[in-house]
């Protein structure tokens, strides 16, 4: 596949958005030293101005309805939990959708953007950072008390290359699934590190604010709470803010 790596970019999210509206191909890879603007999901700052961490995007052209990419961020969170485990022996938690978490820090996030028209999607980008060899220290003061890096974790250095090819290979084996249909079975091993599934959680949605507790996942990915007004609700990502 095609892998483009850069000393420093604003961010791979952007500049693959970019090489796929230029029409790159399926299955192109963006890997970046630093980010100048690191973005992370509802409109935050991801950290990732130091080349200790591993911030990459991947752009895929699915051919599916635009409803049933939720799974596909699911299949990703998957990869990069089953990768840490195989090559690091560390068995990090998901929290609802896709924060990676580790002594209920945060280890790694997933932002995937889309460009879709009804019925049709044109790309996706599934943009993965991980903290690879940070040092308490290197983190900003505002979130220190939230980050964990693999080398805080283990007390030694991680090599970034082996783990990024690790999670690249998951990331095929399972994204082959989701084209197979296998939602299932992708959901049952997100399923198996969800630090989520049990607990309380609180939903904005349209303004409103429901307070209910995770159930499980559905096989389009949308998460199933049992809300406290007696009402099951089905919750596509964003809507939702775990306690
Ligand atoms: C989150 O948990 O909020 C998601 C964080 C995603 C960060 C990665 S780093 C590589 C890619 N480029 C970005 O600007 N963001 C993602």
């Amino acid at each position: 596949a095609d892998i483009q790596h850069f000393d420093e970019i604003d961010s791979t999210n952007n500049y693959a958005k970019k090489i796929a509206n230029e029409g790159c191909a399926h299955g192109t890879v963006v890997v970046a030293e630093k980010q100048t603007t690191g973005r992370g999901r509802i409109g935050r700052q991801w950290q990732s101005d130091t080349s200790e961490g591993i911030w990459f995007s991947i752009v895929l052209r699915p051919e599916m309805k635009p409803e049933d990419l939720q799974v596909i961020t699911l299949a990703a969170s998957v990869a990069v939990v089953e990768a840490i485990e195989e090559t690091l022996g560390i068995v990090c938690g998901i929290k609802w959708p896709n924060d990676i978490i580790i002594d209920g820090k945060k280890l790694g996030g997933i932002l995937t953007e889309l460009s879709a028209e009804p019925g049709h999607v044109n790309y996706v980008v599934v943009g993965i950072g991980i903290n690879a060899n940070q040092d308490l220290e290197h983190f900003d003061y505002e979130i220190r008390q939230k980050a964990i890096s693999l080398k805080m974790c283990k007390g030694e250095t991680v090599s970034r290359s082996n783990l990024l090819g690790s999670i690249l290979t998951n990331f095929e084996e399972v994204y082959k699934g989701v084209l197979l249909g296998k939602n299932k079975e992708i959901i049952d091993r997100w399923t198996k590190y969800s630090v989520t599934i049990g607990k309380e959680v609180k939903i904005a949605y349209r303004n409103m604010e429901y307070i209910g507790t995770a159930q499980s996942v559905a096989s389009d990915g949308r998460l199933i709470v049992q809300c406290k007004d007696g009402v099951t609700r089905e919750i596509s990502a964003g809507e939702i803010q775990v306690r």
